[in-house]
């Protein structure tokens, strides 16, 4: 049973390229746990999108090194994409109150997200997530570096740590536009009022709005499919947190963010926009690429060292450039060719990552970066997202130098600053 399957791999095995890397390592156990979600009940054309709280996952003070999902069946067999279709998943920690029982502690809020260190304030504040692609984008955080969760020093007095799922998956069987369905088109799902009882602007054509949890896509007269229990399956690979291993901070960067274009404080990350078909002039130029851009401050520099971005169907690339224009990542999307889950034809697939060579990808404090998402035109897109996902280490602290010391003829040291120089 893969639930319960824990493999220890020693990462010694590892090819490390830098010797620093192989001693920052040596000794440590990777390991890895495989868990489900709570189940996910569709039939066809209709939409799950819930947050599901205090989920399994590893516990303890921890570097976590990869985070890979996908959905599948009771027996565990994947489900392709063209039968559901998995929008999104995010996983997110966060602190939950202990005693919520107890009296002492009844004006105290239950439960506080941890976000991820920026930029977006109220959206996107996930550690992991990912889309459609999520069977064939890599996670793996490399050597020596990791997430830190876990560390009970960190939560605040009275709270706890744990991790909280969201997962929005759309049954597409028997629907009768699959494009539409996935692209959340609000005619398709007849939505006319949002999950919060607002009225959804006529200029409004698709997306997040239109496709909330129990809504339904529009399924061809006579199709019958039963209701199928789902699963998203998550494998969590980490290490023991030890003082080897170096944190890095993560940012999510959304090309919606026009704070900065707009010249207004706030950021305002809206995850999602609308690609509109090109112009009969464009296509007979054969230009129907839809690019959108966008720039952000990064409030911490470091190194970079792991970078992917999210894109939906229709996306042919997006990229993110330092302040000199110098590109940081570019991350291409694969589509699949096939019927099979993992390669399933017309969707995303698998997104490209950068590992940059260590210390090679420099990025400075506040340095303006800028995203650049792009789409293909050929037709309108609604709900679309451009998303850059990157890990920073931050320079560290050097650590003072040991001092040399010796017993003979009386206790005595070398100072550090003339040790370290040996
Ligand atoms: C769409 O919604 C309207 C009003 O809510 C309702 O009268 C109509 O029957 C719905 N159409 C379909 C196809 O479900
Ligand atoms: C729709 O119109 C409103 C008001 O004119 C505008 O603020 C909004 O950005 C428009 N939305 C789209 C998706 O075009
Ligand atoms: C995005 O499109 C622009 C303009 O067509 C092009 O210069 C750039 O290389 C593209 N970037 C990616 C990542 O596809």
């Amino acid at each position: 049973m893969a639930g319960s399957a824990v493999l220890l791999i020693s990462l010694l095995s590892a090819v490390a390229p830098l010797p620093s890397e192989a001693l920052n390592v040596r000794g440590h156990l990777l390991k890895s746990k495989t868990f489900r979600s709570p189940p996910i009940l569709l039939g066809p054309g209709s939409v799950s999108n819930k947050y599901h709280h205090d989920v399994d996952f590893p516990r303890g003070h921890l570097a976590v090194k990869s985070f890979d999902a996908e959905v599948v069946d009771e027996n565990g067999v994947p489900v392709p994409l063209h039968e559901t279709y998995l929008h999104h998943w995010v996983a997110e920690p966060y602190y939950a109150l202990k005693n919520s029982q107890s009296p002492d502690t009844q004006n105290l809020p239950k439960g506080m997200l941890k976000r991820n260190d920026g930029v977006c304030k109220t959206t996107l504040g996930q550690y992991f997530g990912l889309g459609s692609e999520t069977r064939h984008t890599a996670t793996w955080v490399p050597d020596p570096y990791g997430i830190e969760i876990g560390n009970e020093d960190k939560a605040p007095e009275g709270y706890e740590e744990k991790w909280l799922l969201n997962i929005h998956a759309i049954d597409t069987r028997g629907v009768v536009d699959k494009p539409s369905c996935t692209e959340c088109k609000c005619d398709f799902y007849n939505v006319t009022i949002d999950e919060y009882g607002r009225t959804i602007s006529k200029n409004y054509t698709g997306g997040l709005f239109c496709c909330y949890d129990q809504t339904q896509c529009r399924v061809k007269e006579g199709f019958n499919g039963e209701v199928r229990k789902l699963f998203l399956q998550y494998t969590v690979t980490w290490l023991d947190w030890t003082d080897a291993v170096v944190p890095v901070k993560i940012y999510i960067f959304d090309v919606t963010d026009t704070a900065m274009l707009d010249g207004t404080p706030e950021h305002s990350c809206k995850v999602e926009y609308q690609v509109e078909e090109c112009s009969a002039e464009n296509r007979a130029n054969n230009e129907c690429i839809h690019t959108k851009t966008a720039r952000a401050a990064l409030p911490r520099g470091g190194d970079i060292v792991f970078s992917v971005a999210h894109q939906h169907s229709g996306g042919v690339g997006a990229s993110l450039h330092g302040q000199d224009g110098r590109l940081l990542c570019e991350s291409l999307p694969t589509y699949g060719t096939g019927k099979e889950a993992g390669n399933e034809a017309n969707y995303i697939v698998g997104m490209s990552t950068c590992y940059p060579k260590p210390g090679s990808i420099k990025v400075s404090d506040g340095e303006v970066l800028t995203i650049v998402s792009n789409y293909s035109s050929d037709r309108q897109h609604t709900g679309v997202m451009g998303l850059v996902y990157i890990l920073v280490a931050e320079p560290q602290q050097p650590t003072p130098a040991p001092s040399l010391c010796f017993s003979f003829p009386v206790p005595w040291c070398l100072p550090a600053w003339m040790s370290s120089n040996m």
